[in-house]
């Protein structure tokens, strides 16, 4: 067995940070890697690995004349998408996990995984990956380092994170990181044939330790199980870091909205995985919105933290957009499309004849024939006898968010943006409507806590079914539910220009099954009357759920919606809130001793007004 030294470890000659160097030793040590790359973040080093990752089959390079400097990788079918059941934050006691996050004691688990790495690099490079998730040297941003034996995970946090030499030179010798290891859990035997993706079919773990706030991931090699940066570090082990320090990581776009004299105004906005954060955030407006514009700051996670003048400061930690590919288009997204031309990893879309990709919606008439992202033929005919989709429906794209036409010119500004408004939204067939307003900040942090949302392909599991998505942070909250209500509501208390919070959801449906709203470019009607309520310049109807724009208080030019279509958008059934309010019981017996105590207060309050009108508040 390779005993590995700080001397041995092929750590740059200017490195001095001996903390790190004897870290990757111990770690190489355990995993017992041929070789050890530390990634420069260059593009000579990223072009290298792609060609190599050509040479082994694991990406495909596109045709140049469609796609300049773009590849296509297609995972293991084992391997798709977040893996919430081996997802673990093991915190020294079970409590603080808290009842919706998967526990294991850590001392178990440290033998566990010391088991599973014990020699799982055999065979592989193992890549030493120094990111930083926000703009290098911002006072918002965090460091973190990332080993991992995987090149197609090297190349993707090229483009998520800020990653490579200078982050070294900002770490210095004694600055703080977070460590990340990953491994695809597939050691290679001598002279043994690599998989196209390796990964590990049978066991996976992907796993938190908040009060040392280390990362360790196993068997998978796909998105947010395998780029640890995203959400392993920037937001469960930064929720944890965010807590103790008084700040907000948080599963939120963040846009800037300008109106025609020049005001501009910043909102983050919450919906679940595969909910259109993208298209939100990268929104045109309908054409009669003569002079209003959006700008993108980000399209997945905000860090938030209090200014000196009292406001919410946010930054995007990430540097790329792992976005999901199927339904974006030309119609539904024109920015991604335009940032998706060159410089793009995609993953699990089908591969066109002539050298491009494709996916579900991309276009309104799917070409003749396609590769699948299982690598079988694909034709109309046969997608629609078989029920095969070319593209997996959680195929994604990596893409530099530097690419994006809508890029907003603060995006990398390390103070960040002053953030005017929260938007919750989640995907709900009824009972949600398009929009309201709570009443104040401690009834925000109540609808937000109790947000419900159906299920996406984002992660393993049965789709479609509602479950609670806590500012659509269920699966990402690094820490106990209850505690991150409690959280909220003192930075409530703390910040003196506190941004309003509404509730949106694009999703309702009619009884026939259809979407009751257009979505896309329309949302800017709903998103017009929130940045005008923040400056108090528009009027709304108070309603049992807070503020709700009356038809005349949304700005119709060039719509076809009428009177009509809208009232049944905005209704609130008493009957459907009545179990939607008993919905909101049971989750909160599930937190019991940890919720706030004014929980059950506010669902009375709520429940009272919904029944007898709307005085109570
Ligand atoms: C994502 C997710 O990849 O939320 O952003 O699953
Ligand atoms: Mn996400």
């Amino acid at each position: 067995m390779a005993e590995f030294s700080p001397a041995t470890i092929d750590a740059p000659a200017t490195l001095n940070h001996e903390r790190l160097k004897q870290w990757v030793a111990d770690i190489a040590t355990l995993t017992q890697p041929d070789r050890i790359h530390w990634a420069d973040g260059s593009q000579r080093e990223y072009d290298r690995l792609c060609a190599e990752m050509v040479d082994s089959g694991m990406l495909v390079k596109l045709n140049p004349k469609m796609r300049k400097n773009s590849y296509l990788a297609c995972s293991d079918p084992s391997d798709v998408a977040r893996v919430e059941d081996r997802t673990f934050i093991c915190s020294a006691n079970k409590a603080d996990a808290g009842p919706t996050n998967n526990w294991e004691d850590p001392t178990v688990m440290r033998k566990t995984l010391n088991g599973l790495f014990n020699g799982c690099m055999r065979g592989r490079t193992m890549y030493v990956i120094p990111f930083s998730m926000g703009p290098l040297g911002s006072p918002i941003a965090h460091i973190g380092v990332e080993i991992t034996d995987s090149p197609y995970v090297t190349i993707n946090m090229r483009t998520m994170t800020r990653m490579g030499s200078d982050v070294l030179t900002v770490l210095g010798s004694d600055g703080e990181f977070v460590p990340c290891i990953h491994s695809v859990g597939a050691p290679l035997a001598p002279g043994e044939k690599d998989a196209r993706w390796p990964c590990n079919r049978t066991t996976k773990y992907i796993v938190h330790y908040p009060e040392t706030r280390e990362i360790w991931s196993y068997g998978s090699g796909y998105g947010g199980n395998a780029l640890l940066g995203k959400k392993c570090f920037a937001l469960r082990i930064a929720s944890n870091m965010a807590r103790e320090e008084g700040w907000l990581a948080e599963h939120m776009l963040i846009l800037g909205v300008e109106n025609p004299q020049g005001e501009k105004t910043y909102v983050a906005a919450a919906f679940p995985s595969a909910c259109g954060k993208t298209n939100f955030a990268m929104l045109i407006p309908p054409r009669t919105f003569n002079g209003w514009k959006i700008s993108t700051v980000g399209d997945d996670i905000a860090w938030i933290k209090p200014g000196k003048d009292g406001r919410l400061y946010a930054i995007n930690p990430e540097a790329g957009f792992f976005g999901v590919a199927p339904g974006t288009s030309e119609q539904t997204n024109f920015n991604a499309m335009a940032t998706l031309k060159e410089n793009v990893i995609f993953t699990n879309v089908a591969l066109t004849d002539d050298g491009d990709v494709w996916w579900e919606g991309m276009t309104k008439e799917p070409p003749a024939h396609l590769i699948d992202w299982t690598g079988q033929d694909w034709t109309p005919e046969i997608g629609r006898s078989s029920g095969r989709k070319a593209a997996h429906p959680n195929s994604r794209f990596t893409a530099p968010a530097s690419q994006c036409p809508s890029i907003d010119p603060h995006w990398q500004d390390p103070n960040g943006v002053p953030i005017s408004a929260f938007i919750f939204g989640g995907r709900r067939a009824t009972t949600v409507p398009l929009v309201h307003e709570a009443f104040n900040w401690n009834f925000g942090v109540y609808m937000a806590a109790t947000l419900g949302s159906e299920t996406t392909a984002a992660a393993v599991g049965q789709q479609g079914i509602v479950r609670r998505d806590p500012f659509a942070m269920l699966p990402f909250c690094g820490y106990h539910m209850g505690d991150y209500f409690n959280h909220w509501l003192q930075m409530g208390a703390l910040v003196k220009n506190k941004p309003r919070i509404f509730c949106v959801n694009w999703f309702r449906r009619n009884e026939k099954g259809e979407f009751m709203w257009p979505g896309f470019g329309e949302n800017m009607r709903v998103l017009k009357w929130i940045v005008e309520r923040v400056h108090g310049r528009t009027g709304a109807v108070e309603s049992g759920l807070g503020w709700m724009p009356g038809f005349d208080d949304l700005d119709w030019t060039g719509s076809e919606t009428t009177r009509a279509e809208f009232e049944p958008l905005m209704q609130v059934d008493a009957q459907a809130w009545s179990s939607e309010l008993a919905q909101h019981g049971d989750w909160f017996e599930k937190l019991s001793d940890r919720l706030p105590r004014q929980f059950p207060l506010k669902r009375e309050l709520l429940s009272l007004r919904l029944a007898h009108g709307t005085a109570a508040r």
